[in-house]
């Protein structure tokens, strides 16, 4: 293992796409950013430098982080934020991981066009648990507004309102050739007939989940989340902001384009941006302008298709590759995922759309939570988050009379190595959607899922504890719940919260403190001494 360095400098940059010019908050000028490259067991050094006006952390997405949670990034829960003109190097080693992450701005709406891609090989001389593929390439999936991001969401806090929806969605960085401004080139990837490749793909939109497809090719998923899957093969995957997955790609044709489609998977009946983002497979060698195209996308409201996907997602679990499910369970809890209003003088209907866990609207603290948990500091934080709904909702959709939620600074506090089970339920108070929850240091197992209501007695009898699928970020589908395991093997603060983005805003998070274990090796290591300052 190598220490590997990475310089990120936060500047300004302008950028044009769908014919109108903005400037955007970037590292080192690119959008997307940079990919950091390592091997498992690598440490990554990056010193990332604030040249803009806004306060900006970056949090490594899927990153255990153990034992160094003051690298993790959220801002206000394990950092201050960096201020501008301040500097901060984030330190952190890649314990046992490997695959596909990613990076993103932790703070504001600014992971809009500040994020980028993290991949880590296996070790030197370990091979990939499936054929080697001749080429890698990654692809993130994003959003772009043409107004500023800022903009958007604090109209929407003004308002009480749902913000407005981007303009398009993205591949690498553009919207692709069939968007109305004909001169915008779309992504391309060059492929040789015959041969395979590892597309590493990520969706760092803000707000959507996306299906994402290839035309006249199949995928081969073998990894999500940096964690290896079960192979196998289909025509579309369904990735939700914060996920990744790994597919193998075989140039099966002799020659030609086709078309690459990102499009948008919303069962709710809302708002959303319906602008598919394309991009094109190009075998080397072919000329002229034909694109087989995608005749068939799924339509917005595919939940068959989407249930489909994730179903058929489970652990590699090889000999070399095991699942280590929790068999027996410390802490077993049900959370709700529910939007709601609470009452605001100044808004547009007198209320304010919130989002809430358990009915706690999460308040932001003055200063980080880990903080406040390493140093002892009283008043930012109480250990009282329920671990199971305060009242009693029907999830089956129907409207209560009150949809006002409590709010808090409240975290839930876990003893060191202690087993997880959680419980997340969909009420579908306001609307029924899909919930894609990321925890912050760990990953988990989905060890299972259902519709309407979840049963204490009669579902977890049908959870799969053998080969469940193992990530950092799942979808807690429209009208259901999703149960998840995991073992509080990290001491320290960890977020877990809704990755769309406008969910985070209103609300929709909480954290959990993993408290320090008995060895010197079970415990939170000190902060480093650049830690920024509230
Ligand atoms: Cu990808 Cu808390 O974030």
């Amino acid at each position: 293992a190598i220490v590997r360095h990475y310089k990120f400098n936060v500047v300004m940059k302008n950028a044009t796409r769908l014919c109108s010019t903005k400037p955007i908050v970037t590292i080192n000028g690119n959008f997307p950013g940079p990919t950091i490259y390592a091997r498992e067991d690598d440490t990554i050094l990056v010193k990332v430098v604030n040249h803009v006006k806004y306060n900006v952390s970056i949090h490594w997405h899927g990153i255990k982080q153990l034992r160094s949670g003051w690298a993790d990034g959220p801002a206000y829960i394990t950092q201050c934020p960096i201020q501008p003109g301040q500097v901060y190097v984030y330190n952190f080693t890649l314990t046992g991981q490997r695959g596909t992450l990613w990076w993103h701005a932790h703070i504001l709406w600014l992971r809009a066009t500040v994020h980028g891609a993290i991949v880590i090989l296996p070790k030197l001389g370990v091979p990939y648990p499936f054929p080697r593929p001749h080429m890698e390439q990654v692809v993130i999936l994003s959003e772009w507004w043409k107004s500023d991001t800022e903009v958007v969401i604090n109209e929407a806090l003004k308002s009480g309102l749902a913000p407005n929806v981007s303009d398009a969605h993205t591949i690498n960085g553009h919207p692709g050739p069939t968007q109305h401004c004909a001169s915008q080139e779309g992504f391309k990837l060059q492929v040789e007939a015959g041969k395979t490749y590892l597309l590493r793909i990520i969706n760092a939109a803000l707000n959507e989940d996306l299906f994402f497809k290839i035309a006249g090719h199949k995928l081969i998923v073998v990894e999500v989340d940096a964690s290896y899957t079960k192979p196998f093969k289909t025509d579309t995957i369904l990735i939700a902001p914060g996920q990744t997955t790994n597919v193998l790609v075989k140039a099966n044709h002799l020659a030609g384009k086709y078309m690459v489609a990102a499009s948008t998977f919303m069962d709710a009946p809302i708002a959303i941006d319906n602008v598919t983002a394309t991009a094109t497979l190009h075998y080397t060698g072919s000329l002229g302008s034909t694109i087989t195209t995608l005749t068939s996308l799924p339509p917005r409201n595919a939940t068959f298709l989407a249930n489909n996907f994730t179903n058929s997602l489970k652990s590699l679990n090889s000999p070399k590759y095991p699942a280590r499910v929790p068999k027996k369970v410390d802490h077993s809890l049900l959370f709700t995922i529910s939007l709601g209003v609470n009452p605001c003088a100044t808004c547009v209907n007198g209320g304010r759309v919130v989002a809430a866990i358990n009915n706690v609207t999460f308040v932001m603290p003055k200063i980080s939570l880990l903080q406040a948990h390493f140093f002892n500091i009283s008043g930012v934080f109480t250990d009282d988050f329920p671990e199971k709904p305060p009242r009693v909702y029907d999830f089956t959709g129907k409207q209560p009379s009150n949809l006002r939620t409590n709010k808090g600074t409240r975290v839930y506090r876990l003893a060191y190595n202690s087993t997880v089970q959680l419980v997340l339920q969909d009420t579908g108070m306001i609307a029924p959607e899909n919930h894609p929850i990321h925890l912050h240091g760990f990953n988990f197992f989905v060890v299972g899922k259902g519709k309407g209501n979840f049963n204490s007695k009669k579902d977890p009898k049908k959870f799969n504890l053998v080969d469940p699928v193992e990530r950092n970020t799942v979808g807690v589908p429209s009208g259901g719940w999703t149960a998840i395991r995991f073992r509080a093997d990290n001491p320290g603060v960890w977020f877990m919260h809704c990755h769309l983005e406008v969910h985070t805003t209103w609300g929709l998070k909480m954290a959990f403190v993993v408290d320090n274990g008995k060895g010197p090796n079970e415990s939170l290591l000190p902060p480093p001494s650049d830690l920024p300052k509230c």
